[in-house]
């Protein structure tokens, strides 16, 4: 095995002389895996019924005579304009009515059982004619599911929402129960009366809001599980989807069992300094939903992006950086979108492997030294490939609690993934790996397992958690947590509930988010923010988000509120069990204090602080099996602190300058 190299391949959009340079300039980037076909729908079946595969053929053969692999896609992610004059109703709907119409791309409805049947009927084509093709070494199916349309409100939509919910609830009783329609005149006589939540006079009822995203989350599932199907009978090629990282609409915790291979697309901005820190969350997560498996990134850019209002590109060197990131924390392949530039439609100022200037530039020659160094780094030799990033830190990611806590009528308003980053980047800042878990997961191999912010948790996932202090482990539960079931129905007299209760030492009375004018204003002007002090947290300090009255009981208080109505009230919490126990954090501290809560956290777990490999401002490093990968994301240069081989220069590292973007990669790694 050598990782992969390599990116989305649209040979349809050059003329057939181009491919043969294609291939050159492959082999001389150390490209070994092409993704092709991802949209071609409307090239490989031109008019309904009647398909067109000389030219793939002819692309897979090329590929295959210059030794390139191919992920081959399914090609369903965009139908053909002909699919929308014959059969209109498989255009999406807007929440307000409005019918998407062709000319860009993914129109179509995920529920409709006409694109579906399309869709099945070009993949057992393609599977019939690739499957046995020597290229062959990955199926791609559709491609970024969700990413435009991934809520239907169309007639079609609410006819499989209708028959998602009698599976779920059996009857329109037990519907009236969960979603609470005693309010507001909301009862239903019977399933025909049940719309998806379109839009209304005013809020709508919470439980078919997130019934909608769960079913609209399974409806994709369900166009890639028939197509998955469809491969599964005619071949035995590893099977793939891309992932946008953390992606609302879809719950990749159910998607994640039905991939052969977590795949991931990409795109930081290379203008926003927090995009290092993010993107380790994001490579943190595609590894967890794999169980510590290897993935690919499928697709990343080789520079600036064309879909933000202003698209930096890439400093020199920073593509590389982040390309090593992405292999630091479990990643196998390095693939880009795209490989050629785009000569004409809306992603022609989107950079490509190959630019539009041809190979005298700085994005090819950065593409061709990466791939050279990934050719040298794969094998045996190196250990890189197939091997695991150990960590002791988990954090729980749950989607129903991101839809439920971000909807309208809540507290306050809260982006569920700002308080995850927090948290991550808390404990990657002080050198942890971490890993996302699912509350009802396992959590035995961890020491310290967070859970923030986990607003819907069922019965099970709360004695899993509780469970988890209560035999050694050091559970740190947020604000906001399971303040509710999975119905969306208050967990009564008081929240949170048994049995964490017990297992905290602590109850919650109200909650007291910080509030201001400024929100009124319509969000603008400064965060409201709520000051607290204790030693946990470094002394005083300020959080944000949220807030509450806290009424503990053997719980013993580390950090308060100091102002307004909530002085005096415990804002950090410890219930001490045996080495572990539960923490209860009642804010979102501003990051340094978060980082010294999670320190103080990590060592009451008797967790050691790994030491730091190099003394620059920003460096990060990550132990993936026998390697250390040293980062440097910061302005200034940093001098490596670390005993061992760098394996991209042979040379020793202890005491090497790593440039702002400068990577090692230390073998035989011993602290000095
Ligand atoms: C992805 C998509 C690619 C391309 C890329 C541009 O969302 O899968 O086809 O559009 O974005 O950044
Ligand atoms: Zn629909």
């Amino acid at each position: 095995m050598t990782i992969r190299y390599g990116g989305d391949y649209n040979p349809e959009q050059w003329p057939r002389e181009v491919w043969d340079d294609d291939v050159r300039l492959m082999q001389r980037g150390g490209v070994n895996l092409a993704t092709v076909a991802v949209f071609s729908w409307a090239r490989l079946e031109p008019r309904p019924g009647e398909y067109d595969f000389g030219w793939l053929d002819d692309v897979l053969d090329t590929l295959h005579a210059g030794g390139i692999r191919v992920d081959l896609a399914t090609a369903t992610a965009s139908p053909p304009p002909w699919l929308a004059k014959l059969h209109p109703e498989t255009l999406p709907v807007t929440q307000d009515g409005v019918r998407l119409s062709v000319g860009s791309r993914q129109q179509y409805c995920p529920s409709s059982p006409v694109y579906r049947d399309y869709a099945r009927r070009l993949v057992e084509r393609l599977v019939e004619r690739y499957a046995g093709h020597p290229a062959l070494e990955l199926w791609h199916v559709n491609n970024e599911y969700g990413c435009h349309v991934s809520r239907c409100y169309c007639d079609v939509s609410a006819t499989a929402f209708r028959a998602w919910l009698e599976a779920q609830y059996g009857s329109i009783d037990e519907l009236n129960r969960a979603w609470g329609t005693a309010f507001w005149s909301q009862h239903y006589d019977s399933f025909d009366e049940v719309e998806p939540p379109r839009t209304a006079p005013t809020l709508g009822n919470p439980t078919q809001l997130l019934d909608f995203d769960r079913f609209s989350s399974d409806e994709l599932l369900a166009c890639y599980l028939a197509e998955v199907e469809v491969i599964r009978a005619g071949s035995d090629v590893p099977i793939t989807t891309n992932f946008m990282g953390f992606f609302k609409p879809v719950d990749y915790w159910k998607w994640a069992p039905h991939v052969d291979v977590v795949s991931d697309d990409t795109y930081p901005d290379p203008a926003d300094p927090d995009s290092p820190a993010y993107g380790a969350m994001v490579h943190d997560l595609m590894r967890s939903l794999g169980g510590g498996a290897p993935w690919i990134l499928m697709e990343q850019s080789p520079s600036a992006v064309n879909w933000r209002a202003r698209n930096a590109p890439k400093a020199p060197g920073q593509m590389r950086a982040w390309s090593y990131q992405s292999v630091a924390r479990g990643a196998d392949g390095i693939l880009f979108f795209q490989w050629r530039q785009s000569a004409a439609g809306s992603e022609k100022f989107h950079s490509g492997m190959v630019p539009h200037g041809g190979t005298e530039t700085r994005v090819w020659r950065e593409i061709e030294q990466l791939g050279g160094e990934l050719r040298r780094l794969s094998g045996p030799d190196t250990g890189i490939e197939g091997s695991r990033v150990p960590a002791d830190v988990a954090i729980t990611l749950d989607w129903d609690s991101w839809w439920a806590i971000e909807q309208p009528a809540s507290p306050t308003t809260v982006s569920y993934l700002e308080v995850l980053f927090a948290w991550h980047r808390a404990f990657t800042s002080l050198g942890f790996a971490v890993d996302f878990v699912r509350a009802d997961g396992d959590l035995t191999p961890y020491r310290v397992v967070v859970a923030p912010a986990h607003f819907v948790a069922t019965d099970a996932e709360v004695s899993n958690l509780a469970a988890f202090a209560e035999a050694g482990g050091t559970l740190v539960v947020g604000f906001g947590t399971a303040v509710l079931d999975e119905h969306l129905h208050v967990r009564l007299g008081g929240y949170l509930g048994e049995p964490l209760r017990r297992a905290l030492g602590l109850w919650i009375e109200e909650f007291a988010p910080p509030a201001g004018p400024d929100l009124r204003a319509g969000g603008g002007g400064t965060t409201p923010r709520v000051p607290i002090d204790g030693d946990v947290l470094g002394g005083a300090a300020m959080g944000s988000v949220w807030a509450e009255f806290v009424r503990t009981g053997d719980a013993e208080t580390l950090a308060s509120f100091t102002d307004g109505a909530l002085a005096g009230w415990p804002a950090v919490t410890r219930r001490a069990v045996g080495g572990g126990g539960g923490w209860y954090v009642a804010t979102l501290p501003e990051q340094p204090a978060l980082t010294r809560l999670a320190e103080r956290v990590a060592a009451e777990a008797g967790l050691e602080r790994p030491e730091a490999v190099a003394d620059g401002s920003d460096v990060e490093a990550v132990r993936r099996g026998e390697l250390v990968f040293v980062i440097n994301h910061g302005p200034d240069d940093a001098r490596l602190l670390i005993d061992g081989t760098d394996v991209l220069t042979g040379a020793e590292a202890s005491g090497s300058i790593l440039a702002p973007h400068g990577v090692a990669i230390v073998a035989d790694a011993q602290l000095s």
